[in-house]
């Protein structure tokens, strides 16, 4: 059963990525809390059908706002627009990223500059929009979204990698930065996580398989685990909790 955060209950929270997958689970978890949602996306058709489900659920409703946040000048308006709709946000969500598999052969310039954009550099730019709004509430949670993957040296995510492994350090310098002001920004670090898509594009029965190995834990981790941290960081109940990366991963060694 999900723990409930009263102070999470009609907090303005913006979820990146938020159509899908394990954003989708976030969404999902902070609209059960009774929080005012916002999620950004490319993906409309699922975020279509995510507000479908969770209005069946009688939560409330979240917004919906289509991005390309790898065009990063693009990233301040649409976050301003829906400041305008629902106040400040108390909660950002850094969760968006792109995992397409890439050798280092494949790699051109613009490529690079592409994933890190959707990897890294729109964290900082979604991070940098919603803190002015923090700064005048007095607080704020960032949760920065990092991957085992690069950790465990996974291959041809080089570029992948290499951005998450920077997140850390994202968080690290912006949590010195924002901490005057009440803001925590803090990693976190999700393990093998088999969302519909990683099953049904990139892992099969035996690596599942051999990831159970890996782990303490020999289970399936969810969408809905990643979500469990997500409102924990985000609620009162994290409040002196800034600076670091949480792992959540089943224990893999
Ligand atoms: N699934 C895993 O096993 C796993 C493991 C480690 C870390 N993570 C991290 O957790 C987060 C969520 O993972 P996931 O597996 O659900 O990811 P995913 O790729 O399934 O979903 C990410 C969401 O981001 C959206 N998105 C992609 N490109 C975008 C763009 N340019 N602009 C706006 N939205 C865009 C997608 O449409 C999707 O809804 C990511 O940060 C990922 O790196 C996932």
């Amino acid at each position: 059963m999900r723990a409930t955060y009263p102070d999470l209950s009609n907090c303005n929270v913006l979820v990146t990525g938020g159509a899908s997958g394990i954003g989708a689970s976030i969404v999902s978890a902070f609209c059960q809390q009774g929080a005012n949602v916002a999620f950004i996306d490319i993906d409309a058709a699922s975020a279509d059908k995510l507000i479908h489900e969770i209005v069946e659920q009688s939560f409330a409703t979240p917004i919906f706002q289509y991005c390309n946040l790898a065009e990063l000048e693009s990233i301040a308006p649409v976050i301003e627009s829906l400041r305008s709709q629902l106040g400040d946000f108390d909660v950002l969500v850094n969760n968006a990223a792109d995992d397409t598999r890439h050798t280092p052969q494949q790699i051109t310039p613009n490529f690079w500059k592409n994933r890190l954009d959707i990897n890294l550099g729109q964290q900082f730019f979604c991070a940098q929009a919603v803190y002015s709004g923090m700064q005048a509430r007095g607080k704020g949670s960032i949760i920065n979204f990092s991957s085992v993957s690069f950790q465990m040296a996974l291959p041809e995510l080089t570029a992948y990698a290499t951005s998450k492994a920077a997140v850390i350090g994202l968080t690290r310098s912006l949590a010195r930065e924002w901490g005057e002001d009440n803001i925590r920004v803090n990693t976190l670090i999700p393990g093998c996580v088999m969302t519909q898509k990683q099953l049904e594009q990139w892992i099969s029965p035996e690596d599942e398989q051999k990831i159970q190995q890996q782990q303490c834990l020999k289970m399936r981790i969810l969408g809905e685990h990643i979500a469990d941290m997500t409102l924990f960081l985000a609620s009162q109940s994290a409040a002196a909790c800034t600076a670091q990366s949480f792992t959540v991963d089943a224990g893999i060694i």
